[in-house]
């Protein structure tokens, strides 16, 4: 069997705040928002996340913790939760995901735990569209990927199953 060498190209934009498109801006501010209803007494982490709804609704959510550490629930798969029960049948446009650290501020925008990739996968798997990502930190550019699974590359979803 031959081998064959194979690479996979990560195309993301970097964009300074102020030149995105307003409903960006938007939904960015809601993130910042959310920032401060984080529950974060452990890590004192802060994570912020907002949706844009196909029926014009913007939801979030925040990072909720809990003294048995793995119970910790992310922002982003709390806010895909509420959005999922809310509204079971608007599409996610797009998510915007913020952090705060007061220990150490965040100058560059950080990305998504593993875990929620998957569950952020899932949810353009059950609306067969793509979710536009929107990552900012406390200072620094907002990265703007056109789905989620430019986070995971190799993912695995439903396709898979019968
Ligand atoms: N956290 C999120 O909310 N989203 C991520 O993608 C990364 C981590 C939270 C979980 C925990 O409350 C804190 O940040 C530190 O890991």
């Amino acid at each position: 069997m031959p081998n064959h060498n194979h690479s996979l190209q990560v195309n993301w934009q970097s964009v300074s705040a102020e030149m995105l498109p307003q409903a960006d801006q938007a939904l960015l501010a809601a993130a910042a928002k959310a920032l401060d209803k984080a529950y974060a007494p452990y890590s004192n982490f802060h994570v912020g996340a907002a949706v844009l709804l196909d029926n014009g609704e913007i939801l979030s959510g925040a990072n909720f913790e809990n003294a048995a550490y793995p119970m910790c629930l992310c922002a982003e798969r709390s806010t895909l939760a509420t959005v999922i029960s809310t509204y079971p049948e608007a599409k996610i446009l797009q998510m915007a995901i913020r952090v705060r650290n007061p220990q150490k501020p965040v100058a560059q925008p950080a990305a998504p735990c593993g875990a929620c990739r998957q569950v952020m996968v899932e949810a353009e798997h059950r609306q067969s569209g793509d979710i536009k990502i929107l990552l900012q930190g406390e200072s620094g550019p907002v990265y703007v990927l056109a789905s989620a699974k430019v986070l995971l590359p190799f993912y695995f979803d439903g396709s898979f199953l019968g």
